[in-house]
């Protein structure tokens, strides 16, 4: 069969998009990255990088033909969702359009929709909460999901297009990404980890359904099946407060870290768990991963993970101060031309700040610093790299700070960059006193990670 994943590159895309091309079935994606990534994409699977509310999606049904769509690209993030409803709705309500009136053109025999148990049941009153609960979505996040599954009703009614809508609980596995706001899991994994303090909003007490993401790719091959039609939730059944996901996760990480609470999220729905005993009926599905087991295989991969962020910047880190090293003993070795390359070397002298080297640094030796000429003038770059798993801009600032600690802004601006990427900024400028000035400061301005040089007399 032909399918087509819209969100193919992302975390539950691309382990549906895995297992569709294990069975078998012809796979094209349409994902633009925001937050999906390009090594999540099965090489089996034929690419378009492209945004669901693009006019070349119609060129990609034309082509592609597929026989059922899968829809999982969406702007994801609940509280991104309230700060910026427009947006949300261009993504999650035109997109999906976009999609569902280029599946009933092209004769698509069945459009699978990804849908929300917590944010479309809200704070229920009854757990766990059946697909016949009241819906009354108390975000724009969940009004989208909503709307999407009354529109796939009218499409069905109107035009024959049959229909799946799963409504996932809370999902967790491998290739989360740990910076969204959904993935309590993947944050916590990823902070312990890395040796860092994750905090626990509120209490903690707050309950989620945690269903494992193999078990969700299952009820989405179900769900392929002509006569399978309607809305399924699909969840564990078990409430899980978040206490004992942080508890969990430390205990297999083995991570040293304190149990912090911060203050809690305002509005944060306190308790959500699907009933999900209707998919068991008419899908034959359950799920089939113990917490406990799922955790163990989160917490393993994000030790493992491919592109290790945390391992490969502090690589980077020690190959850079081994590079230092080396140069000096270099210069010392080689006598008055050393002593030459070592004077204009050192006018300025590194103090890199190992624990903040990982979005921000110099970024290679012929980069270092220099003082371009005796008096106030200053020339060098630094980088900085995406590590927030979407398109990111970062602000930065460059301060010049005096012998008192003042500073002064000498350089200053704003650059985006897509996951991964790394770019060079250079700086070249005057110092108005140089006399006074002690160190030059690069920071980070919205992530307070900063790195500096001092401004070292060189007479
Ligand atoms: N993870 C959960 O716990 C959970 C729970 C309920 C529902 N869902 C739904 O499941 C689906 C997949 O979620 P996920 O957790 O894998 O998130 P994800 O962010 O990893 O996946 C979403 C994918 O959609 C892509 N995308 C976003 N906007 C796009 C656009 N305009 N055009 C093209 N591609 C776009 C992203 O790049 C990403 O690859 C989403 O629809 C989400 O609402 C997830």
């Amino acid at each position: 069969m032909k399918v087509l994943v819209a969100g193919g590159a992302g975390f539950i895309g691309s382990h549906l998009v895995d297992r569709l091309i294990g069975l078998g079935h012809g796979v094209a994606v349409i994902d633009n990255l925001s937050s999906g990534r390009k090594e999540n994409l099965n090489k089996g699977a034929v690419f378009y990088n492209m945004d669901i509310c693009d006019a070349g999606v119609e060129e990609v049904f034309d082509r592609e033909r597929p026989d059922i769509v899968f829809h999982l690209a969406a702007q994801i993030d609940v509280r991104q969702s309230v700060m910026d409803p427009i947006a949300d709705a261009g993504t999650n309500i035109l997109g999906s359009l976009n999609l569902l009136q280029n599946a009933k053109k092209t004769g698509v025999t069945k459009f699978i929709f990804t849908s929300t148990g917590g944010a479309i049941y809200g704070d229920a009153d009854l757990i766990p909460t059946p697909e016949t609960y009241r819906e009354f979505p108390l975000s724009p996040y969940g009004i989208a999901k909503l709307s999407i599954e009354k529109y796939l009703y009218c499409y069905c009614k109107v035009f024959g297009l049959n229909y799946t809508i799963l409504r996932l609980a809370n999902v967790y596995g491998p290739r989360q990404n740990s910076k969204g706001e959904a993935g309590v899991v993947a944050i916590f994994c990823d902070k312990m980890l890395a040796g860092k303090q994750p905090a626990i909003n509120g209490s903690g007490g707050q309950t989620r359904d945690f269903v494992y993401v193999d078990d969700v790719i299952e009820a989405q091959i179900a769900a392929m099946r002509p006569e399978i039609t309607g809305i399924f939730n699909i969840g564990t059944g078990i409430e899980t407060d978040i206490n004992q996901i942080f508890r969990q996760i430390k205990q297999v990480s083995g991570s040293k870290c304190e149990e912090i609470h911060t203050a809690a999220n305002s509005g944060e729905q306190q308790r959500s768990c699907l009933d999900a005993s209707k998919a068991g009926l008419e899908l034959g599905w359950t799920p089939e991963k113990p917490l406990a087991a799922g955790i163990e295989a989160t917490v393993n991969w994000f030790k493992n993970r491919p592109n290790g962020d945390i391992k490969s910047e502090k690589k980077r880190f020690w190959i850079f101060l081994a590079g230092l090293a080396l140069f000096w003993a270099a210069a010392t070795v080689l006598g008055e031309n050393g002593a030459a390359i070592r004077n204009k070397m050192s006018d300025w002298r590194l103090v890199p700040e190992a624990e903040r080297f990982t979005e921000l640094y110099f970024d290679n030796y012929e980069s270092l610093p220099r003082r371009i000429d005796g008096g106030g003038a200053l020339a060098f770059s630094f980088a900085i790299r995406n590590l927030e798993g979407a398109v990111t801009d970062y602000p930065y600032a460059v301060y010049v700070e005096r012998q008192d600690g003042r500073r002064d802004i000498v350089s200053g601006g704003a650059i985006r960059l897509a996951d991964r990427e790394n770019k060079t900024v250079s700086v070249l400028n005057k110092i108005e006193d140089g006399a006074a000035a002690n160190k030059i400061v690069v920071r980070l301005t919205n992530l307070n990670q900063e790195i500096s040089f001092l401004l070292a007399d060189n007479k």
